[in-house]
């Protein structure tokens, strides 16, 4: 974990927030190259969970809600955890994390644990009173399921069909860590699967192995994932079932995204307290019904946290360290360097154009900067798929030099074809497969 922490500072993927006034605990702040790929992820999530399906819908809700929806939910009464408080050194802990009745900190004696609930609460308008307070959103999924009615209505769908959500959600954790893994302020990819009540069991399998397969699909290592099914001590409130897909993260299996069968428990206590009919009139049978929700529910900052971790790599590299991230292009901050190997003006020149016209494609850096070798190695720690080197011999006969991170491997191709060249490789094609008339070579025998 601390190499990852110190490659996301040292190359701008992620600052603790607030820095210069010494940061604030477990809050962090996506840099240049984090809020690309994380963006790509998101990005990734909505087309594979909406652009590319019929059967749902995106939606983009408030992050304040009217306080009634968290007492509908049961998150008022129900979202909590177990705090106990050290009595010699005062520091508070779930209880439930700790394995003897001791505080890790100083071995001094617990109180009893109390329910602490997770909200954060804040004011609406100007007069801090009780009849204004409301929360932040634990979860981004109350927004989708006050919107039921409007979307059904606004869209046509018929079930099954889901929702699909990114967005914030606050928790106030008694105990954060671990990176980015567990904070106070996150994002979340929520979808909201309604579905017949009967055919719940197939669309939760469904999901769950959709789910799982989104994540190898974007080159996790199966090995690095597990699916694990919720004891009935630990279901949430609202859950029938649910599964972990755990991620191997630095300090164990953990939870990557939860897949839960809500059941019709969202719709039935939304439609009690706003009184409201939520039902679902099926017209080939007949009948109203509640439908049952699916919920796959993922985290944007654990999921980033295991791209990076999963891609991270370390190779023996002429007596020293090569430091690469075999990330899937598509998450790729950075999908395509251009690297002249002169400043010389002609060359230079030839090499801005290449870069203007790439940038209308791809996020492209520029970087004319020491010898080559190095800036490959910069490009490989940031996990630039593709490096397009142009030398003297580009003015001349009009081709430039693809090289791959992944193998070092380069060819040569004409400029006319390296927008359509490199489209096909970002997009998987199997690489350096030979263009006509094109030659490949490994990295130490090249130009
Ligand atoms: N709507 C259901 C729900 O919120 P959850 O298991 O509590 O379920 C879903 O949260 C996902 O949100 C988790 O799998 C995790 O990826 C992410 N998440 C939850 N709490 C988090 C925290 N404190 N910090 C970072 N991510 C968190």
């Amino acid at each position: 974990m601390e190499k990852i922490v110190s490659l996301c500072r040292r190359r701008g993927f992620i600052f603790p927030s607030s820095e210069i006034y010494g940061g604030l605990s477990s809050c962090w702040d996506y840099g240049p190259l984090g809020v690309e790929m994380k963006r790509n992820i998101k990005q990734a999530w909505w087309r594979a969970v909406v652009q590319e399906r019929d059967d749902m819908v995106g939606l983009d809700t408030s992050i304040l809600m009217h306080p009634q929806v968290w007492e509908a939910s049961g998150h008022v009464k129900e979202f909590s955890d177990p705090l106990v408080e050290c009595k010699s050194c005062h520091l508070r802990w779930r209880s439930d994390d700790l394995t003897d009745n001791k505080c890790p900190s100083c071995g001094g004696e617990l109180t009893e644990p109390h329910q602490f609930n997770l909200m954060f609460k804040t004011f609406m308008g100007p007069v801090e009173e009780a009849a204004n307070a409301v929360y932040l959103r634990p979860e981004t999924a109350q927004g989708i399921f006050v919107n039921f009615e409007n979307v059904l209505n606004t869209t046509r769908k018929r079930l099954p069909f889901g929702i699909a959500q990114i967005g914030k959600a606050f928790r106030n954790e008694i105990t954060t860590g671990n990176f980015i893994f567990r904070t106070r302020e996150f994002e979340q990819m929520e979808i909201e699967f309604f579905v017949p009540p009967e055919t719940d069991k197939e669309w939760f399998d469904y999901w769950v192995a959709e789910r799982l397969n989104w994540y190898v699909n974007l080159g996790i290592k199966r090995e690095n994932l597990r699916l694990r099914q919720h004891g009935q001590d630990e279901l949430a409130h609202y859950a029938r079932e649910c599964y972990d897909i755990d991620y191997l993260f630095p300090m164990g299996w953990s939870e990557l995204e939860g897949v839960a069968n809500r059941g019709d428990f969202d719709l039935v206590q939304h439609a009690k307290y706003s009184g409201k009919n939520l039902n679902y009139y099926d017209e080939e049978t007949k009948q109203h019904f509640v439908p049952y929700i699916i919920e796959p529910s993922a985290g944007v900052d654990r999921s980033f946290l295991a791209f990076l971790y999963d891609a991270y790599d370390e190779e023996p590299d002429q007596g020293e360290i090569r430091v690469l991230l075999h990330l899937h292009p598509d998450l790729a901050p950075v999908k395509v360097a251009v690297l002249p190997l002169s400043r010389r003006e002609n060359l230079a020149a030839f090499a801005k154009q290449l870069y203007t016209d790439l940038r209308q494609c791809w996020t492209v850096q520029y970087d004319d900067a020491q010898s080559i070798g190095r800036r490959y190695r910069r490009q490989d720690e940031i996990g630039t798929p593709f490096c397009v080197t142009i030398d003297f011999q580009s003015l001349e006969d009009n081709q430039v030099t693809i090289r791959e991170r992944d193998t070092m491997n380069q060819i040569r191709v004409p400029i006319s074809e390296l927008r359509s060249t490199l489209q096909a490789k970002l997009q998987g094609e199997d690489l350096f497969v030979l263009p006509p008339g094109g030659k490949i070579w490994k990295e130490e025998t090249k130009v």
